[in-house]
């Protein structure tokens, strides 16, 4: 294919415009997997202080294999999508296993790895290995959506395959990887939904600029539609015990902690109420008291309302599924991010 595609302009504007981060300027594979993986879903600024903090944690990749499920989820705490830390703790051992905790630099050899998808082994090999790959992200498929006039829908696994042939057909054959790099860049910083078109290097070879149909483009069908719940969240407390249930494996909230709590219609249900469903559910007798400020969550495609209780037991009576944790345990263990304001707001109460 030979495609018109302005690189040169775009390098020399990468290079002078780029922002300085900590991931950027000859990665090693490790710390190139570690970001493009934390930056699916999260933007840069989220991403910065958690990637600092891991490459302290876990400076190697048998580091973070020889770390337990646990530690590498408190990692994560508040990043969302969990999975992502799940399959790279797996990655980790996985490569300790078979490649002596290195990544390899072959396509087929990387896709093996849990979670590694196009995006990411394109990014590993093309910003840490130096191959002419692409790494292709929403960014990417923004900015050359409207630089060709692509018209075609972008959610569609078709039509991300044919922008990421298109770019692999421009990359230079110097220096692919800065191309690669700053078609992210320019799509994260110019090209963004709302287009910065008097800002942008490769305006006067962009199709859609052209022809007045930037903000039109791309076309992306729409996701599933966002799911709302109403959660009643019992705070049981006993003796500065609180009682705390770990998502199981395979649950949305796995290896994450949360409250128990019980569905509800939107208008919620009294702290009596709750109080009947903890007591018959659970085999106690606790006491309602204050309730905590409603908290919005949203995880995936829902977005939760939850209205917490506190409640008082007499007895630390073993519960099917649930622990009684003390604070200082609590305070060690990762929680889901909605779940983790209510404890924050339960110890602020307790710290007064
Ligand atoms: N988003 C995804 N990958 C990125 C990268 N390498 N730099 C900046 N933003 C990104």
């Amino acid at each position: 294919m030979d495609v018109q595609f302005e690189h040169e302009k775009l390098k020399e504007w990468f290079l002078a415009e780029k922002r300085e981060l900590p991931w950027r300027n000859n990665p090693d594979p490790y710390a190139v997997w570690i970001s493009e993986v934390m930056l699916q879903q999260t933007q840069v600024a989220v991403v910065l202080p958690y990637f600092l903090r891991w490459m302290e944690l876990f400076p190697t990749i048998p580091a973070l294999a020889s770390a337990s499920l646990d530690e590498v989820i408190k990692a994560w705490e508040g990043l969302g999508y969990y999975s992502r830390a799940r399959n790279l703790h797996e990655g980790a051992r996985y490569l300790v296993a078979h490649f002596e905790g290195q990544l390899p630099s072959d396509e087929e050899q990387l896709a093996k790895i849990k979670g590694l998808g196009p995006y990411t082994i394109g990014a590993i090999l093309s910003f840490a290995f130096h191959q002419k790959k692409a790494a292709v992200d929403g960014n990417v498929l923004r900015v050359l959506a409207r630089y060709f006039q692509i018209e075609e829908d972008i959610a569609k696994a078709s039509t991300v395959k044919k922008i990421r042939a298109l770019t692999e057909s421009f990359l230079p054959d110097e220096e692919p990887w800065i191309v690669g790099e700053a078609l992210i860049e320019l799509g994260a910083t110019v090209c963004q939904r709302k287009a910065q078109c008097g800002e942008c290097p490769l305006q006067a070879g962009c199709r859609s600029f052209r022809h007045g149909l930037v903000d039109q483009l791309p076309i992306k069908s729409r996701a599933a539609k966002t799911e709302h719940l109403y959660r009643a969240v019992a705070v049981i407390q006993s003796a500065g015990y609180f009682l705390v249930k770990r998502g199981k494996k395979g649950e949305i909230m796995s290896d994450l902690y949360e409250f128990p709590f019980f569905e509800t219609a939107r208008d919620g249900m009294t702290p009596q109420q709750l109080q009947r469903h903890i007591n018959s559910q659970f085999g106690l007798s606790v006491k309602a008291g204050q309730s905590l400020p409603s908290v919005e969550h949203g995880f995936t495609r829902y977005q939760a309302r939850l209205d917490p209780v506190i409640f008082a037991c007499a007895h630390r009576l073993a519960v099917p599924d649930l622990e009684w944790l003390d604070v200082e345990a609590l305070k060690q263990r990762a929680f889901s991010s909605g779940h983790r304001r209510i404890f924050q707001g339960l110890q602020a109460l307790i710290d007064g």
